[in-house]
Parts: structure tokens; sequence; C-alpha cells
């Protein structure tokens, strides 16, 4: 889509209203890596997830002396495992996982059908990170076996997009071989390299060990419990709210 005023000053354009002009703030002019537009950001957001503000296609700030801003590091690869955007193919794999109903048992989620599947997949296509609170979902393929074994939902859930909460599943069929785990440091180091965040956060019903368990495992620090603070499905429950920080956040041994 064009932009409506192709005279605009773009520094202008980028500043709050009535924020002074003439600014101290150093900013970093680059190439949209989707329509080639010449956007310019602060400094300050350099390494950040942004939008370009003519195609509106997400780019990461580069720093000082890039020409052109890089796309959405996307997939992810962990050692057994990547985390990619869902396609159409994947309908089948993610129906085996909505065929198990005790896998929504201590989450908001109920079981789709197969037409609400394939919604889902189309809806997920168009949907742009920085758009807020929009998940954005990773499906989880096991390489060896090319088959999606669960799938993760992030997103930002602040205007500055400094902060990004998750929610992840994994097939029955596959459970306890660290594929959770795993596939949670990978949407870390997304978060933390990929894009800058300052912020990851995750919660689970207190009742999900699993849950519970797989957050620590991955690395993430166990912040308090809220007692009976949701109704859900039919029943107040705990929830347990897990965060970390990027200055917390280590390499994982395995190698990306
Ligand atoms: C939570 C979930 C994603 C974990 O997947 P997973 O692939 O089994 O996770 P991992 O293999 O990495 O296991 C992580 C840890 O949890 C433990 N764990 C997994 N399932 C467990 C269970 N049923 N009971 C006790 N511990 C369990 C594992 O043993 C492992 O710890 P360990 O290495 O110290 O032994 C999976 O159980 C699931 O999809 N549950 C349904 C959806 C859900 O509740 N999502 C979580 C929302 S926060």
């Amino acid at each position: 889509m064009p932009f409506p005023n192709q005279d605009y000053s773009k520094r202008d354009y980028l500043l709050p209203a009535g924020c002074k002009t003439e600014t101290d703030e150093l900013f970093i002019d680059c190439k949209c890596p989707h329509c080639g537009f010449l956007a310019s950001f602060p400094e300050g957001r350099i390494g950040t997830l942004q939008e370009c503000p003519r195609c509106f296609d997400v780019l990461v700030v580069p720093s000082q002396g890039t020409d052109v801003g890089a796309k959405l590091p996307i997939p992810v690869k962990t050692s057994r495992l990547l985390l990619r955007r869902l396609v159409r193919s994947d309908s089948s794999d993610l129906l085996e996982l909505m065929a198990d109903e005790e896998s929504f048992r201590y989450i908001a989620w109920t079981p789709l059908e197969e037409g609400e599947v394939e919604d889902w997949i189309e809806k997920d296509k168009a949907v742009r990170l920085t758009q807020n609170r929009a998940s954005l979902c990773f499906g989880i393929e096991l390489v060896e076996y090319s088959k999606l074994i669960g799938f993760l939902s992030l997103n930002y859930f602040d205007e500055e997009r400094q902060d990004m909460a998750f929610m992840t599943m994994i097939n029955a069929n596959y459970r306890r071989q660290g594929f959770g785990s795993e596939a949670v440091r990978g949407a870390l180091h997304f978060a933390f390299t990929g894009v800058h965040i300052h912020r990851v956060i995750a919660s689970c019903d207190s009742r999900n060990i699993a849950g519970c368990r797989m957050l620590e495992k991955a690395g993430m620090r166990r912040e308090g419990e809220c007692v009976k603070d949701l109704f859900q499905k039919g029943e107040w429950m705990n929830t347990v709210w897990y965060a970390i920080l990027e200055e917390e956040y280590e390499q994982p041994p395995i190698k990306y």
C-alpha cells in the first residue's frame, strides 16, 4: 500500500504528535527488506522488531552502517526441532493434537474441529507479530521425521514491544523427551537474540506439573502464585507466573 503522503518528513512521522522534531536522538535509516522503502527509526530501537511505515511488514532495525533491515529471524533451529510458521499441510498433525482432550485440561483453549484448524492456519498466515497482542504461532517440527509435534504461540503484550508471553503444547505421543523445554529454549533464543526483548513471561495452572517443570527446565524463574485468580473450565484455579529477563538469559548449550 503506498504511503498517503510521499512528501512527508519521515522523522516527523515517527515522532509522537506534539514532540519536538529537533531532537538529540540519533536515527537509523534503513531499507525495508520487503518493499525497499527507506524508513527511519530512533537509535534506541536497534535490534528490535518494527513495522515498515509503507508496507506494514515487520523488520528488525539494523545497527548503524547497515543499509537494509533484517527479516523476522524465523525459522528457529534447535538441535532436534524447527520452530516455523504454520502451513496448510500441518492440519492433520494439528488435528492429531486436538484429539487428546486431556492436553487442554489446564489451559484456556478448547480442542478445535477440522474446519477450525484450517481457519486457524489461514488466519495465522496474516498475523504480524507487531500487532498488539496478536499471537503468532510457531509450528514445532521434529526435523528427523518432518512431523509437526506441537505449537508455541507467542505475543507482545505491551505497546513498546519490550515484553513477550507464550504458551505451548506438545503431542501426547512425544512428551517427556525434552521437546517441550527445547521448544521453549528456542522461543527464548528468538525473543532475546532475534528481536531483543526485555522480558518473557509464561503462566501455568499450579496443578500442571509438566507445564511448570518444562518452564523451569527451560531456565524460567518462578515469580509467584496467584491463588484462585482465574475461573476456568468450571473451577477456580491458581496461576503460577514465570519470567526471564534478557540479562538472565544464558546461551543454551545446544547449538543453534
Ligand atoms: C507441558 C508440555 C508442553 C511439556 O511437554 P514435554 O515435551 O513433555 O516437556 P519436556 O519433555 O521438556 O519435560 C519437561 C520436564 O517436565 C517433566 N514432565 C513432563 N511431563 C510430566 C508429567 N506428566 N509429570 C511430571 N513431570 C513431567 C519432565 O520429566 C521434564 O523434567 P525432567 O527433565 O526434570 O525430568 C506438555 O505436557 C503439554 O503439551 N501439555 C498440555 C498443554 C499444556 O499444559 N501446556 C503448558 C502450558 S504452560
